[in-house]
């Protein structure tokens, strides 16, 4: 990743920058070149004592003296995502930028204690809630900023959600799972992502902050590690081919560290450069849908 600051950035120095998903892979990437830019970090993780190494070996590389706040929060959990966001406001006077990248991939069907499948409750609810909690203080900040961890994994989906039957739970059962019925779950929630950037842009319009999405390619990380030995051994190969995570981590930074991209907010974006999703990832009646189901989904 290069570290070299052009005149198009956002000096990210002394901006407070909230992350989840910091404590591996592309989140983790992300971490470390954000505090080599010196910005304070609130890394919101579901494990303590690896949060703490993290901090330790950001401190470690960084010359300037930082403020790294850490908050426990299971993102599967709404109790746990509303307790965490009341002790942020609590604790931080200023948000500049939040960063959404916690996700995981679950092969078998689990249901959180809300009674939502996993994988739609870790990587599109979560973000979801966390960020309508912490708006108002984003709102505060002079010029604020979201980025969604989205991929280009949303491809896949072919024909948007079944709105009915939201919990997923068919996609896990018989030649559907078979079928790489998990895996389109997770696509779903990917497009999700792109969906709920693009909805939330627009609600955002005429505010100070902006949303992006971006997908970081294929990312050699510890993704789909829970999923037992057949999905490790398919993610060894898989990561013979894969960028390394500070390459997967290239353009969350770049979008945290742009200086005017207002014109940009809602969209999607790989390399560095905006693009063009799915047609499905520009439906603004489907993005509609899916903001009101979503706000069912966290009653
Ligand atoms: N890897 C790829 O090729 C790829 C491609 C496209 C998009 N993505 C997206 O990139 C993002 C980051 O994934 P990654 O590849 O860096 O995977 P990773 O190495 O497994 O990192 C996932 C991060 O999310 C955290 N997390 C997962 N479930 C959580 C929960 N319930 N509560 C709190 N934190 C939780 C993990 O915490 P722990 O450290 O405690 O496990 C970890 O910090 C995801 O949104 C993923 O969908 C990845």
């Amino acid at each position: 990743m290069t570290d070299m600051i052009t005149k198009k950035e956002w000096n990210l120095q002394d901006k407070y920058v909230l992350i989840t998903g910091a404590t591996s892979g592309i989140g983790l990437a992300a971490a470390k070149a954000l505090a080599r830019r010196n910005a304070n970090l609130g890394i919101i993780a579901r494990n303590q004592s690896k949060a703490e190494e993290i901090t330790t070996l950001l401190r470690m590389q960084t010359k300037k003296s930082i403020k790294i706040d850490i908050f426990i929060a299971d993102l599967s959990s709404q109790k746990s995502i509303r307790k965490v966001a009341a002790q942020i406001l609590e604790r931080c006077p200023r948000i500049d930028v939040l960063v959404n990248n916690a996700g995981a991939l679950f092969d078998s069907f689990q249901k959180t204690e809300e009674g939502v499948e996993m994988t739609w409750a870790v990587n599109h609810l979560a973000p979801f809630l966390l960020t309508s909690l912490l708006l108002d203080r984003l709102k505060e900040s002079e010029s604020a900023r979201i980025i969604n961890t989205a991929s280009h994994g949303h491809k896949m989906v072919k024909g948007g959600f079944e709105f009915d039957h939201m919990n997923g739970e068919r996609l896990y059962r018989g030649m559907k799972k078979f079928l790489g019925g998990p895996t389109i779950c997770y696509a779903q929630t990917k497009l999700a992502n792109i969906l709920f950037t693009a909805e939330l842009a627009r609600r955002l319009e005429g505010s100070t902050i902006t949303v992006y999405c971006f997908d970081p390619g294929l990312v050699a990380t510890n993704f789909n590690q829970n999923n037992g030995m057949m999905a490790k051994a398919t993610m060894a190969v898989m990561n013979l081919f894969s960028r390394t995570p500070e390459k997967g981590a290239d353009t969350l930074v770049w979008l945290a560290e742009l200086k005017d991209t207002s014109n940009q907010s809602g969209k999607y974006f790989a390399d560095r450069q905006q693009k063009a999703p799915t047609a499905l990832a520009t439906d603004k009646e489907l993005a509609k849908k899916l903001w009101n189901i979503s706000e069912e989904q966290i009653q």
